[in-house]
């Protein structure tokens, strides 16, 4: 028997009902605060992953050479993907832009619960406007879209700038190391690499750094720096917002884009693999043949907040099943028409079995069984059957639809 490819999923029908009404919940959310829908090609060209990242990122993509030659990958993240779209096709439109997207991703990750090789993001991307106010708005609706979701979490926002005060002087690629040590938590990791070099005092400073929670003690232990106005002023936004978030000097991102304001958030029920959103500010439209373009965004992990929501029921939705003789095989073609047109979701018989059996098998799945034969034709009526009180009754065709919509929960 064939399988599925390793780290990917298949889903049946209850569980992409739940999928989409969180989707569509989410993308509710976004559309209120304008921030609207836009999509992007599944694969791009290599080069624009590899741009920012070098080529270390390539042993975690998808990557593949097409027949012209030319190489190609499957997109692991849709950010650099929107800016190559805004430098393509968006310089000229009215900033800031506010778009969304709801997309698949592949990572050549080692699969696990909560970590796939085809995942799916939710995420918005606010271009062309640099300001503490353009990323606390982008922090809220992070906080209101997860919310919408209905899970239950905690938003860490931290800046590049306090990390980066303490790493100054040393090499790009040291303090990549250093920060990829921090981004994974790995303390151990970072005591072996910096203690035994000599640098017992940096690793004394950042671990200082990464648990201090109050804003004026840790630039105690980062000084002065240029930016402290600004990140001042976006964490008081924050305050005055009420929404509920942790300062997080610690937060350092795996991707290499950010400049500014990072921020992570984690649901509180689900293990290793708890990060359901990350984001932050960036610059990455002058990589791209545009110009230098201050950009603001995150992105949800939408699998893993469908597995912080665990197992639920799907949106119940009223179903009329229809049992039909020959003679009202006709009659039931436009009865099931006319409820369908009235949103009704309608599954006609298709067995040609006698009566109690199409009725028996309606029975397993529907609420209301529509029994139409030779004199419901005949009288243009319906008998319509409640599964659920077992009341039956004839009626005219719109006043069936009627009673069928009418029961439907609101
Ligand atoms: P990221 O942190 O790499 O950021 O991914 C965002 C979210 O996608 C993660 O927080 C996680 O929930 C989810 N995710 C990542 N990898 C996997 C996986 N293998 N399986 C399941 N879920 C996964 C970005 O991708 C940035 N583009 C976010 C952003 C948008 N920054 C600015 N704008």
């Amino acid at each position: 028997m064939l399988k599925k490819p390793r780290g990917t999923r298949d889903f049946l029908p209850d569980e992409m009902e739940q999928r989409r009404d969180i989707e569509g919940r989410m993308r509710e959310t976004a559309c209120r605060w304008g921030y609207r829908e836009i999509c992007t090609p599944e694969f791009e060209e290599l080069e624009l992953f590899t741009i920012r990242s070098g080529e270390g990122i390539i042993g975690e993509m998808y990557v593949f050479e097409d027949k012209g030659g030319r190489m190609m990958a499957l997109r692991p993240e849709l950010t650099a993907p929107v800016l190559r779209m805004y430098v393509n096709e968006g310089k000229t439109l009215p900033k800031p832009l506010r778009w969304h997207y709801f997309a698949d991703c592949f990572r050549y990750e080692r699969p696990q619960k909560g970590r796939y090789r085809q995942f799916w993001q939710f995420g918005v991307e606010l271009i062309g406007v640099d300001s503490p106010l353009a990323e606390a708005e982008v922090i809220l609706l992070a906080e209101e879209s997860l919310s919408a979701a209905g899970i239950s979490f905690s938003i860490h926002v931290g800046h590049l700038a306090l990390m980066r005060s303490l790493l100054a002087g040393l090499p790009d690629e040291e303090q990549k190391r250093i920060r990829r040590f921090l981004d994974k938590k790995d303390f151990n990791g970072l005591y072996d690499h910096l203690v035994p070099a000599g640098k017992a005092d940096l690793f004394n400073a950042l671990t200082r750094l990464v648990s201090c929670r109050d804003l004026g003690e840790v630039f105690d232990i980062t000084g002065d720096l240029p930016e402290r106005k600004r990140i001042e002023e976006l964490f008081m936004i924050l305050d005055q917002s009420g929404i509920p978030y942790t300062l997080d000097p610690g937060i350092a991102r795996g991707l290499d884009y950010y400049t500014g304001m990072v921020f992570e958030a984690f649901a509180g029920n689900l293990g290793a693999e708890n990060q359901v959103l990350g984001g932050g500010t960036y610059r990455l439209a002058h990589l791209f043949g545009g110009e230098d373009t201050p950009s603001c965004g995150f992105a949800i992990g939408f699998d893993r907040v469908m597995v912080s929501r665990g197992e639920q029921a799907p949106p119940h939705r009223l179903v009329a099943g229809i049992a039909h003789t020959p003679e009202g095989r006709e009659w039931a073609l436009a009865v099931s028409r006319d409820f369908r047109a009235a949103g009704i979701r309608t599954e006609l018989d298709l067995s040609g079995r006698s009566l109690g059996q199409q009725l028996s098998r309606i029975a397993k799945s529907a609420d209301y069984a529509l029994i139409l034969g030779q004199r419901e034709s005949m009288n243009r009526m319906v008998t319509i059957k409640d599964l659920r009180s077992g009341v039956q009754k004839e009626l005219p065709l719109t006043d069936a639809v009627r009673e069928v919509i009418g029961s439907e929960p609101r």
